[in-house]
């Protein structure tokens, strides 16, 4: 049996608690673009878990039948709510005693809704993280930290794919991988002790060229890749980037880490071009500011690579220890190119914790 499947049942014990929990967006360097079954990724990927944007979600639980009502930023959102209440029900299989408990959700994120960046990763890791913790005070089955992680990152791929790597510091990956012992499709790993320490401090600031709602949502996007006729060509490549990039991360080689990481963020982009129907998500201040980015680093030699998520802006990435210069760059030739002049500072943190 599944290792995540708990059929134990509330029964006749008497429930009523709370608990809050915040969980980080991420930002994929490798890229998770098509998928399979029970949500499997067609290709292994590794994200930097981010800092300042997170989600912070409370969940109040009691004795009831899977009755769950959500507010987003303060307001009642029967949408959302619904969403979460069909996510409980899809995972009667694993959880069965979520369909004897009502919820009640309020989920607030740090980020602006607006901003353009991706809120399924978090909101759905501080879900989940708070799900497993109800599910540990009612059965004590996840008291071994690590089976605690495991499950969160389990339920949270269920219920979003990248949402699985969240939960974990600084880098996590997942999707199975030759190459990376312990790594599988079910559940994301922490690899983050197996890369150079440069990469703990590295710092993401994130230039909004639109903030507009995107036309195409990653759930149609993953779709289309199963008639894409580059897929199978795609899925190998990203697989063999994963183990190119992590030796290169392992090693400290910079170059080769923007050399991988731009080159993920522009094949995905590829992907949508060459969808059917085809889409482009990126803006033409997107462009400009790639072109900017790639003739500073000519210029200065400064390791400055961008990547992109499944929309138009652009994720700065960088060490540390050259944030003044990058930041005199952004201020001098990349703000006038972001809508408003929106640019939102992150850098890799910790992953999920309990408020
Ligand atoms: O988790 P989803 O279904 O929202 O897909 C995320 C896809 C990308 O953000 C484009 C890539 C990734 O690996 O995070």
């Amino acid at each position: 049996m599944n290792e995540f499947i708990n059929t134990q049942k509330v029964g006749n014990q008497n429930i009523n608690g709370e608990t809050t929990w915040k969980s980080p967006s991420n930002i994929a360097l490798v890229k998770y673009w098509g998928k399979y079954g029970r949500q499997m990724p067609a290709n292994a990927s590794v994200s930097f878990t981010l800092e300042n944007a997170f989600s912070k979600t409370t969940l109040k639980y009691k004795n009831g039948t899977g009755k769950v009502v959500l507010f987003f930023e303060g307001e009642k959102n029967e949408a959302f709510g619904a969403k979460i209440e069909k996510f409980m029900q899809s995972v009667e299989d694993i959880n069965p005693f979520y369909q004897e408990l009502d919820f009640e959700i309020s989920s607030t994120n740090s980020f602006p809704h607006s901003a353009g960046i991706a809120s399924s990763a978090s909101a759905m890791s501080a879900l989940c993280m708070g799900l497993c913790e109800i599910e540990n005070k009612l059965f004590a089955n996840l008291s071994d930290k690590d089976f605690f992680l495991k499950k969160a990152s389990y339920l949270s791929r269920l219920a979003s794919g990248s949402a699985s790597r969240s939960v974990y510091p600084k880098l996590g990956q997942w999707g199975e991988h030759p190459e990376i012992e312990g790594s599988s499709n079910l559940y994301a790993i922490d690899v983050h002790e197996s890369v150079d320490p440069i990469f703990h401090t590295f710092k993401n600031s994130i230039l909004i060229a639109s903030s507009a709602v995107k036309e195409v949502s990653s759930t149609l996007g993953h779709k289309m890749m199963n008639e894409n006729p580059y897929a199978d060509v795609r899925f190998k490549q990203a697989n063999e980037n994963l183990a190119k990039l992590m030796t290169a991360m392992k090693n400290g080689d910079l170059d080769t880490f923007m050399q991988i990481v731009e080159l993920e963020a522009l094949t995905l982009h590829a992907l949508m071009m060459t969808s059917n129907p085809s889409f482009i998500l990126l803006q033409p201040s997107t462009i400009v500011m790639i072109d900017s980015i790639r003739k500073f680093r000519k210029k200065t030699r400064l390791p400055v690579c961008f990547t992109l998520d499944a929309g138009p802006n652009i994720h700065l990435l960088y060490p540390e220890n050259i944030a003044t210069e990058v930041q005199k760059f952004i201020q001098d030739e990349l703000l006038e190119l972001c809508e408003n002049g929106v640019i939102i500072e992150d850098q890799v943190g910790n992953g999920s914790v309990k408020c």
